[in-house]
């Protein structure tokens, strides 16, 4: 693999052919503000918060960090006064039109274009534009779509098309009047959306949302990373506590297993968890009344009813249904009871359903 050596800012790193500045400077701990950029989608470079200073050979410019590739020899400054000053304009005409109280942080919603505005003491003072005012999307079962809070970075676009195939979200309009929106300016339940909730999980701002409100006082107190309950691929969540509530599941890049991905399922079904119709406890019918029971009352119940079906119509009149959120291992064995235990070939399962 071809390899470049590069100087950042006086670090030496030696990294393969077609890294980006960004991956470069990653792999030599160094950290450049981005916004539109992320890791798990292709670079677009519409926000230019992440230029850098570069030079090799005769060429010297600014150019877009998570976009720019390495070249050999290049000498690549991350942190000047001008930098700086350039970040800080971007940033004060990104907020020139976002809402106050968005910036003030009263949302209760992480936002990476407030971190940053804080970060680098903007506000809304040098460029007044008008506040965006458009009507929320809410036509979604799960999500809320806040064009007002959007920065138009494409994270969702990209999200929706690339990561899920989707292709539903698109930048519509231009000029001032660019939005976000699905084809023909449709509500979003009107569309073929999937409410996979990747286009959330890539916002930045919280221009998609999740429904369910998080309003202080109510705040994570924790992320716990977890797996999804729903079936048995495996995939990785973060579940956002405080105390024994749920709050919100959120994306964990990191899943070997699905890299951020969820389906409707496990990024939004989470209300079980706590539900007071949740059943914690086997119940047996008697009398036409469900009664609570121990384990042991309700499987000795199962194993005798099942022995006399056997016995009094013979073992195909048994048949045995599995679940899609059974592992394999338990999947494999709930076919052995059925063929080996109680000797019927009657086995199915509802991911097949
Ligand atoms: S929820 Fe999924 S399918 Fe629907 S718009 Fe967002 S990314 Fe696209
Ligand atoms: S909705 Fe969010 S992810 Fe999509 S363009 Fe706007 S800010 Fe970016
Ligand atoms: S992060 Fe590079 S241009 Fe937006």
């Amino acid at each position: 693999m071809a390899l470049c050596s590069v100087f950042i800012d006086g670090k030496a790193a030696l990294v393969p052919t077609g890294t980006t500045i960004l991956q470069a400077a990653g792999a030599v701990s160094i950290s450049i503000p981005t916004l539109c950029h992320h890791p798990n989608l292709p670079p677009i470079g519409v926000c230019r918060l992440c230029v850098v200073d570069v030079e090799v050979g005769d060429f010297h410019k600014q150019v877009a960090a998570c976009h720019a590739e390495v070249q050999d020899g290049m000498t690549v400054r991350t942190a000047t006064p001008e930098l700086e000053r350039a970040r800080r304009f971007a940033l004060e005409l990104q907020v020139a039109d976002h809402p106050s109280e968005c910036l003030d942080g009263e949302t209760g919603e992480p936002c990476e274009l407030r971190e940053l505005a804080r970060r680098y003491g903007v506000t809304k003072q040098r460029f007044v534009g008008d506040e965006a005012r458009y009507p929320l999307d809410e036509s979604s079962p799960v999500m809320t779509i806040d064009l007002n809070r959007c920065i138009l970075c494409r994270r969702c676009t990209r999200a929706c098309s690339l990561v899920q195939g989707q292709d539903i979200l698109w930048i519509m309009g231009r000029g001032d009047e660019s939005r976000v929106s699905p084809a023909l300016s449709l509500p979003l339940r009107d569309t073929a959306c999937v409410s996979c909730g990747q286009c959330l999980a890539h916002c930045p701002t919280g221009a998609i949302r999740d429904k369910r409100p998080l309003r202080p006082p109510v705040r994570p107190e924790a992320v716990v990373t977890s797996v999804c309950p729903y079936c048995g691929c495996g995939c990785q969540l973060d579940l956002n506590v405080s105390g024994e509530q749920i709050l919100r599941v959120t994306s964990n890049f990191d899943g070997p297993a699905n890299r951020g991905s969820l389906c409707a399922k496990g990024r939004f079904g989470y209300h079980f968890v706590d539900s007071p119709d949740r059943l914690t406890r086997p119940r047996i019918r008697r009398d036409g009344r469900w009664e609570e029971a121990s384990w042991d009352e309700a499987l000795d119940l199962v194993a005798t009813r099942l022995r006399e079906i056997r016995e009094r119509q013979g073992p195909d009149a048994l048949a045995v249904l599995s679940s899609a959120k059974a592992t394999n291992e338990e999947n494999y064995l709930i076919q052995k009871f059925a063929r080996a235990v109680l000797g019927t070939n009657n086995v199915d399962h509802c991911a097949r359903l």
